[in-house]
């Protein structure tokens, strides 16, 4: 292997440890913790998961966690209802209801009715478009740490051709747009995209977030670029991959994150640093 691995454990950790001691010097003045209820609504197990680990960390940090974990048949109304009245807690900084919700439930609708101010999650059309506009307020977790990532990696991305893969609203779309914010020119790829080989080919940063082992071939990689893979993908035997021929990947690329240890470690320290932001910043 050439590339050089991007540590997304020790990047999160870090973070962790410097939220730590931001919420403690909040308590220490005698200010609140900051909240955040995390609202589970059914039982899959790969969100039970995320769940679980979500309200370790808050705990960790000194985040007062809220779970509510509701069974699969609540109604639309009702969640609706839950968000309202967490929207009017002065001690709840920010809301996080897991996707996806069992079906029958609207996501757009829950999600749109999350105060902005408390959307750690950053789905909300509001701070899309504060981050399209070039006013970032609540950033979506998944991209904001691939930029704190890509960061870390020393190089400078200003100018550089991004190519993401999968256009999703949780990475792709804000992904782009982060990037974008950066200085890259951007290219998204989807699932109508004619040549992906030549597009992937073209690209010096890679952002795959599709959730399809193998979907990027190692040997689509310029040498050089720096890769970045969100997928996270359980093979048979219980291993974790990701979207990118990993062992083929490394072998070209200058850069590359693992699954798992990339990524998604990233993605849970933002939440953590969305929540400290809104508590700090939004509700002061
Ligand atoms: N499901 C998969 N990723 C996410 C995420 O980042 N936030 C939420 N709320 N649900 C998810």
């Amino acid at each position: 292997m050439t590339a050089q691995l991007i540590d997304g454990n020790a990047t999160a950790k870090a973070i962790r440890e410097s939220i730590k001691q931001q919420v403690q010097a909040r308590t220490d003045k005698g200010l609140r913790a900051p909240g955040l209820a995390v609202i589970l609504v059914g039982s899959d197990p790969a969100s039970e998961v995320y769940v679980a680990h979500k309200r370790k960390d808050c705990e960790q940090v000194g985040i007062i966690s809220k779970a509510y974990d509701l069974a699969a048949t609540t109604s639309q109304q009702q969640l609706l209802d839950l968000i309202d009245e967490l929207n009017n807690d002065a001690t709840v900084d920010g809301i996080l209801v897991q996707l996806p919700l069992p079906a029958g439930l609207k996501a757009d609708e829950i999600l749109e009715r999350i105060d902005p101010t408390k959307d750690v999650d950053g789905f909300h059309p509001f701070n899309l478009g504060r981050l399209a506009q070039r006013m970032p307020m609540l950033r979506p977790c998944t991209p904001a740490g691939i930029v704190d990532l890509l960061e870390g990696t020393g190089e400078d991305v200003r100018g550089k051709h991004a190519v993401i893969v999968g256009a999703s609203n949780i990475v792709g779309r804000p992904m782009g747009l982060e990037l974008l914010l950066k200085g890259c020119t951007v290219t998204t790829c989807h699932r109508f995209t004619k040549d992906l080989a030549y597009h992937v080919q073209q690209a010096d940063i890679v952002v795959v977030a599709v959730g399809k082992p193998g979907i990027v071939k190692g040997e689509w990689i310029k040498p050089g670029a720096t890769v970045i893979d969100v997928g996270i993908n359980r093979q048979a035997d219980g291993k974790l991959i990701g979207d990118v021929d990993f062992a083929a990947a490394a072998e070209r690329a200058a850069f590359i994150t693992p699954v798992p240890g990339g990524v998604g470690p990233m993605t849970r320290a933002k939440l953590l640093e969305n929540t400290l932001f809104a508590c700090e910043t939004l509700h002061k």
